[in-house]
């Protein structure tokens, strides 16, 4: 990517240099949730590098361009420049090209699509080029679908969060009535089955657990219970 995204870091709390936090895990695993707790917890950088990809995919749609199309793409991301701006609040603001995005990003269209674009190699490597330089001091809570495989393979902590499929699907298809969606159980649990299987099947950095990372199943467990369990294994990294 051009001048490639830049994360300005909130002004309280501060983000201090610390550990680098790699979460990991399937759509609907309550990474984004629990990640943003933690950082916060921290006084850490929060990174979703999700939201790269779907801003992306995003822009690749609204120009038409054909999502498997290994050319293009990976030359329409070298000439975008996606910004995440974290604010007080937890919530990061995305922007693409200077347009705010951080909503349009969040739509089943963009579910649907998002998982075949992040197969594509060119794309993969100006995220992850530019992944490593905003964690490169460490102080960051990243989370995604190969943060511990490949963007922060010595990351000193390394979780791989999970649920059952079922109550994923059930976490989804509430997010989406909640935010006024029509929305049909039956077509969110097809749709994270289609993702769970590009995410986890492609070659090039599939979603896996990474060596050394810690599998939290939080089936059971809501997102305080979570980033409890998460905070226990960053202590034991803490104390010597
Ligand atoms: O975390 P998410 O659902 O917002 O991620 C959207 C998609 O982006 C996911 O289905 C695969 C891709 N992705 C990826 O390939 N690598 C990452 N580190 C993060 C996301």
């Amino acid at each position: 990517m051009k001048s490639l995204s830049r994360i300005s870091k909130p002004s309280s709390p501060p983000c201090k240099r610390g550990l680098t936090i790699a979460i990991d895990g399937p759509a609907a695993s309550g990474k984004s949730t629990s990640a943003k707790l933690v950082a916060k917890k921290l006084g850490y950088l929060y990174l979703d590098t999700g939201t790269m990809y779907r801003a992306l995919t995003w822009k690749a749609l609204r120009n038409k361009v054909n999502i498997k199309d290994g050319k293009r793409l990976p030359q329409l991301a070298k000439e975008t420049k996606i910004t995440l701006k974290s604010q007080s609040n937890l919530e990061t603001k995305i922007y693409l090209d200077g347009k705010e995005v951080t909503s349009l990003i969040r739509s089943p269209l963009i579910d649907k699509n998002v998982s075949l674009i992040s197969t594509i190699k060119g794309i993969r490597e100006a995220m992850v080029e530019e992944q490593k330089k905003i964690g490169k001091e460490g102080g960051i809570v990243a989370e995604g679908r190969d943060i511990g495989t490949v963007v922060f393979p010595k990351a000193e902590v390394k979780i791989f969060l999970t649920a059952s499929f079922k109550e994923r699907v059930r976490r989804r298809w509430k997010e989406e009535i909640n935010k006024g969606l029509s929305s049909e159980k039956k077509r969110v649990a097809i749709g994270l089955l289609t993702r769970d299987r590009i995410d986890s099947q492609r070659k090039i950095a599939p979603l896996k657990k990474a060596r050394g990372a810690v599998v939290i199943d939080n089936t059971c467990l809501n997102i305080p219970q979570t980033v409890d369990r998460i905070l226990e294994v960053v202590k034991t990294k803490l104390t010597p």
